[in-house]
């Protein structure tokens, strides 16, 4: 499904993991980092403009040391990436990372615990007939639009990015505007969504920049005129008993805005290109809608739309039988350990009925598990239930294309023609 393979050079195995453009051919990356996994359950990967690093490739290890707050930390640079983007975004003005994802420790569970409730599953189980009814808004545009779509951006999209504004309390009219920064901060590399930036890092840095602007505006709004929505929890919430630090408040906004829909919009139109293959699949879904548990967590193994995050060793400790060093940094492959032969049974095979599916680890581990995973499984789950019943048949009308992001990622065009039955 991807298109002309063009021939790509990589000096080094630890490029597949830090560059960003080897993240467009999906095929290649798994067939590569498969053979990477047989020989290196941990890569050292020391390359030019980045600090050493160490990949962990294995279910296992990735599992390990993310249940492990002990010997490993998340600490402000939990996201990969060149050193000098680090440095340059420190010397625009950006504060430090301080995202849920970057913190730990106590300060991680009080600035968890502000939002928590409204994501446990019994909560987002009360959400069920709002999803329903954007997932049905989404068919519906499929209908109008005629036969022939891009699933990613005509669907996906909007969809997975309704669901979370609508809880947020961004309007509407806003959404497009947080679609634009979030590829500008996750996807920043991608030459489609640089715009008219000089270069990635310009890009995310303008991204950011413009998500503070956005944010302290609804801080302002919401302490004066609070409202039953997450940005008045985050505007006016009080981990520990004090009032939330000015970073932590901004980079709380930005992490459920940003992820609270890529990762998911790219789960759902990566799970159809794999439906799009193996056609046979989605029709089962119509004879046993049961089956959409097993198949959300299977496209969310498949796609694994998270493509790392980094912990840093505490004191100088062994993983996966390589010592790493006291402030060593490991980079946990989602991707990589989602495909790990040991644990899933013909891991490279897209198959919705498989039996070990759950023991996916797209979504994290430990303390940081992520948490909006109930509204991710149910949003796919939904749709694809959705879209089983409905359609009559669908197939690719075009390649589709991944973004080029090593951090979160997938495909971003998905062109089908379709008909309803
Ligand atoms: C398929 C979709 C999604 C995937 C693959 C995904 C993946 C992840 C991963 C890998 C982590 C880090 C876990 C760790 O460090 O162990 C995470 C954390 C997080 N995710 Fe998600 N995510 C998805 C959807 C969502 C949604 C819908 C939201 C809604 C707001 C969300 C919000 C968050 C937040 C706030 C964190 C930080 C949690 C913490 O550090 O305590 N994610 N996610």
């Amino acid at each position: 499904m991807t298109d002309v393979r063009r021939p790509v050079h990589v000096e080094q195995p630890g490029e597949w993991f830090a560059t960003p453009s080897l993240w467009a051919d999906m095929d290649l990356w798994h067939e590569q980092v498969a053979e990477i996994r047989r020989s290196h359950r941990v890569l050292a990967v020391d390359l030019p403009g980045f600090r050493p690093f160490w990949v962990l490739t294995r279910h296992r290890d990735v599992l390990a040391v993310s249940r492990d707050n002990e010997h490993w930390l998340n600490t402000s640079q939990s996201v990969l990436g060149p050193d000098e983007a680090w440095e340059k975004m420190l010397a625009a003005g950006i504060p430090e990372p301080r995202t849920l994802v970057h913190l730990d420790g106590t300060e991680h569970r009080e600035h968890r615990k502000v939002t928590n409730d409204w994501f446990k599953p019994a909560a987002v189980k009360n959400r069920q007939p709002r999803i329903d009814a954007l997932a049905d808004v989404f068919v519906q545009r499929m209908r109008d639009l005629g036969g022939e779509c891009d699933f990613a951006s005509d669907v996906a999209q909007p969809f997975t990015l309704r669901v979370i504004m609508d809880i947020y309390g961004v309007p509407e009219q806003d959404e497009p505007l947080m679609l634009e920064l979030t590829q500008g901060v996750f996807g920043a590399a991608d030459p489609e969504f640089m715009g008219e930036a000089a270069d990635a890092q310009a890009r995310a840095v303008d991204s950011v920049m413009r998500f503070i602007e956005y944010f302290n505006a609804l801080t302002e709004d919401r302490r004066r005129h609070p409202a039953d929505d997450l940005a008045t929890l985050i505007a006016t919430g009080q981990p520990g008993g004090c009032p939330m630090g000015e970073a932590e408040r901004l980079w709380y906004y930005i992490i459920v805005a940003t992820a609270g829909h890529d990762t998911t919009s790219y789960a759902l139109s990566g799970g159809v290109e794999a439906f799009l293959r193996h056609p046979g699949q989605l029709w089962l879904l119509r004879d046993d809608p049961d089956l959409a548990f097993k198949a959300a967590d299977e496209c969310i193994r498949w796609t694994s739309p998270v493509r790392h995050f980094m912990r840093h060793a505490t004191e100088d400790t062994e993983v996966g039988e390589v010592l790493i060093p006291k402030g060593g940094r490991v980079l946990l492959s989602y991707p990589s350990a989602n495909r790990d032969e040991d644990v899933f049974r013909d891991a490279m095979t897209f198959d919705i009925r498989r039996g070990d599916a759950d023991r996916l680890i797209s979504f994290g581990g430990g303390v940081h598990f992520c948490l909006g995973s109930q509204f991710a499984r149910r949003e796919v789950r939904t749709m694809l239930s959705k879209l089983a019943l409905a359609l009559q048949s669908i197939a690719p009308a075009g390649p589709a294309q991944w973004a080029q992001s090593a951090f979160v990622s997938g495909v971003k065009h998905l062109p089908v023609r379709y008909q309803f039955r």
